[in-house]
């Protein structure tokens, strides 16, 4: 029996036989030879079938076989220096599964709409792979940063009775008679785990009814967060720090070959290094008003002023202390000027913007209570998360990543839309 191999291990199995498990890639004739392209999911390698070792009817099967056919090929893996992965296959014998016709993603271009109407195919293609195997690296590269680190995974629920990030992006689902939502960050459930283990995470999907339909902008999408106890607003921005480095890193080091298939221009991540700049909004304003892209006064930053203040730098930039009126209920205000908060955004260079939001929490009961009324939030719906102001109260913060918004910039694509499996936004759900 041959040894069943796998296109990234084939370099292994030179001048043996070998059978592999595929699909059509692509496929160019020439009189006597046959060239076909096969993937089986972990690359792309050169067969070729020569006319000669096959039977008259089986070789015109093969010449005939359509984009995406399923077939289980047997052959001799041969060293080759034009191979784009340095091996090719003389093919001996091939069982063909399938024969797929009309294959609806061809090599013209096709509009995005299209593309995204064909997701689940899509994804076959080799820059898409590219892509969700990046995104793959990132979520090792988010989970061992934590893990390596004492963290204690606190998964957070996804149905909740409460909104963490403003009242106009729930989506709210019927709950046996009542109302729960899908969770919008899983915060502040992390604080409840903090107190009780002093750094802890979670990493799940979260929603937002977004009306937005930016490049930004997904539905659903995932965010991992840290939670630490007796943490202030510097200990948070040196965490965000340091996790970034890491995990920028850990993805050059792991998936060079992917990030070589998108033409990242990779000299962008190796800069990626300490110290980051950390700027305050105020400054920040004075710099975009400089810049000619002003800010109203005590507004939130819009993507033009994101865009234009991340091309200013060549590394990641930490924007602390917005207004407190455009952040969450939960932030804590800055001791020496209320009208602050100490929150701090992570806007990734080139343009891309804020990656990570996060900072320290309002740990003062009544003024968490004063701050939940001001935003004309439940109490009731609140009456756990005020417990932790009640029982051991202490300085703490953490931040949220979007994991699509990282792996967007990391792959240096335009939207943030081709970063998840199965995208949702406000004008998709299929598939
Ligand atoms: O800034 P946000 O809203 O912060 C929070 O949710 C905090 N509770 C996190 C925390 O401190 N534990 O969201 C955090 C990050 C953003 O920086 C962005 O990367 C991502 O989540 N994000 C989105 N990604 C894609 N689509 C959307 N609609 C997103 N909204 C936020
Ligand atoms: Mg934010």
């Amino acid at each position: 029996m041959a040894i069943v191999a796998s296109v990234a291990t084939l370099d292994r199995y030179v001048d043996q036989e070998i059978e592999l498990r595929g699909w059509v890639f692509s496929r160019r004739k020439g009189g006597r030879i046959l060239f076909l392209q096969v993937r089986d999911g972990t690359g792309i390698v050169p067969c070729i079938a020569n006319r000669d070792n096959f039977e008259p009817e089986v070789f015109a099967e093969l010449k005939a076989l359509g984009q995406e056919s399923s077939l289980i090929i047997r052959g001799t893996v041969s060293a080759d220096e034009r191979s784009p992965i340095g091996v090719e296959l003389h093919v001996t014998s091939v069982q063909v599964l399938q024969n797929a016709t009309d294959y609806p993603i061809t090599k013209k271009e096709h509009g995005s709409h299209f593309l995204h109407d064909h997701r689940h195919l899509w994804f076959r293609s080799r820059r898409q792979q590219a892509i969700l195997k990046i995104r793959h690296l990132a979520v090792r590269a988010f989970r061992d940063y934590f893990d390596d680190r004492g963290y204690t995974l606190i998964d957070s629920p996804v149905l909740t009775p409460n909104a963490c990030e403003g009242t106009s992006t729930l989506f709210e689902v019927p709950y046996f008679g009542q109302s729960a939502f899908l969770t919008q960050s899983g915060q502040l459930y992390q604080e409840a785990g903090a107190m009780a283990f002093g750094k802890t995470y979670c990493f799940g999907p979260t929603f937002r009814a977004e009306k937005s339909a930016t490049r930004r902008h997904l539905t659903e999408f995932w965010m991992l967060e840290p939670e630490v106890a007796y943490a202030d607003l510097d200990d948070v921005m040196d965490l965000c720090e340091d996790f970034m480095v890491e995990c920028v890193a850990f993805v050059l080091r792991e998936g060079r070959e992917h990030l070589e298939v998108l033409g990242r221009d990779i000299s962008k991540l190796e800069a990626v290094q300490k110290p980051f700049p950390r700027i305050t909004y105020d400054e920040a304003c004075a710099m975009l008003e400089e810049l000619g892209t002003p800010v109203d006064a005590e507004d939130d930053f819009g993507s033009p002023h994101e865009t234009v203040l991340t091309q200013q730098f060549d590394r990641p930039v930490m924007v602390h202390r917005y207004p407190s009126a455009i952040k969450a209920f939960y932030m804590k205000q800055d001791p020496t000027n209320p009208l602050r908060a100490m929150g701090v955004d992570v806007l990734a260079p080139e343009g891309y913007g804020e990656v990570i939001g996060g900072g320290q929490r309002e740990d003062d009961l009544d003024a968490l209570l004063g701050r939940i009324h001001d935003h004309g939030l439940p109490e009731e719906a609140f009456s756990w998360y005020l417990d932790l102001r009640r029982y051991g109260s202490c300085p703490h913060g953490g931040f949220g990543i979007g994991l699509e918004r990282f792996v967007t910039w990391v792959c240096g694509i335009h939207h943030v839309r081709e970063t998840i499996p199965f995208p949702r936004t406000i004008d998709r759900l299929n598939p």
